[in-house]
C-alpha cells in the first residue's frame, strides 16, 4: 500500500477521544475489581499491542502483562476459524488472576481457542477485556467481561486494528472506503 495514511479512510467510527475515555472508564473499572490481586494482562498480538499500552497506563493497580501472538485472518477479511499460536506467553500462569486483552471479537473462534488453551493451564481466574466487539459476527457464544464499544458489522481499521497490516497506528478508528480493499491487494 502506498500513498497518504488518510487516503483510503470512509469515515471515523470512534474517534480518539470516544476511545480514551472509554479506556480511562474500564482503566477505573479494571483497577477496582482486581485491587489486591496483582494481574496478569495477556495482550494479543499483534492487534491489541495499542490497546493494552493505554489501558495498562490507566490502571491504578500493580500488574504484569505478557504476550501472544495468535494468527486467524492472514490478510483476508474473513475469519478462517483455524488459529495458529506464533508465540507463547513467556510466563507461568498457575494461580494467576489473568485478563485477556483483545483489540476486537468477531466471530469468536480467536477467542474460544485461548480461552481454552489458557484454561487448561489452571489461573486463579481468566477474563476477558475487549475494545471492539461484533456481536452480529458471533459463532461461537462466549462470555467478555469488559468491552470498549458494540460495533456494527463494519471492516474496521486503526488503534491496531490493519487492513493487509496497514492502518494499526491511527489514533481513531475508522472504515475503509469500499475500493480501497481491491485497489491495494
Ligand atoms: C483479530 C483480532 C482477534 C481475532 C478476532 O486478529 O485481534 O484476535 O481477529 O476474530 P474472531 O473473533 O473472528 O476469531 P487478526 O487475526 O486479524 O490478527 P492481528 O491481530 O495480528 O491483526
Amino acid at each position: 500500500m502506498v500513498g497518504p495514511l488518510m487516503e483510503n479512510i470512509e469515515k471515523v467510527l470512534i474517534s480518539e477521544q470516544e476511545i480514551q475515555q472509554r479506556v480511562a472508564e474500564l482503566g477505573r473499572q479494571i483497577s477496582a475489581d482486581y485491587e489486591g490481586l496483582n494481574p496478569l494482562l495477556v495482550c494479543v498480538l499483534k492487534g491489541g499491542y495499542v490497546f493494552l499500552a493505554d489501558l495498562t497506563r490507566a490502571l491504578t493497580i500493580c500488574h504484569s502483562v505478557d504476550f501472544m501472538a495468535v494468527s486467524s485472518y492472514g490478510n483476508a477479511t474473513e475469519s478462517s476459524g483455524v488459529v495458529r499460536i506464533l508465540k507463547d506467553l513467556d510466563t507461568d500462569i498457575s494461580g494467576k488472576h489473568v485478563l485477556l486483552v483483545e483489540d476486537i471479537i468477531d466471530t469468536g473462534h480467536t477467542l474460544a481457542y485461548l480461552l481454552e488453551n489458557l484454561r487448561v493451564r489452571q489461573p486463579a481466574s481468566l477474563r476477558v477485556c475487549t475494545l471492539l466487539n461484533k456481536p452480529s459476527r458471533r459463532e461461537v457464544d462466549i462470555p467478555i467481561d469488559y468491552v470498549g464499544f458494540d460495533i456494527p458489522n463494519e471492516f474496521v481499521i486503526g488503534y491496531g486494528l490493519d487492513y493487509a497490516e496497514n492502518y494499526r497506528n491511527l489514533r481513531f478508528v475508522g472504515v475503509l472506503k469500499p475500493g480501497a480493499y481491491r485497489a491495494s491487494k
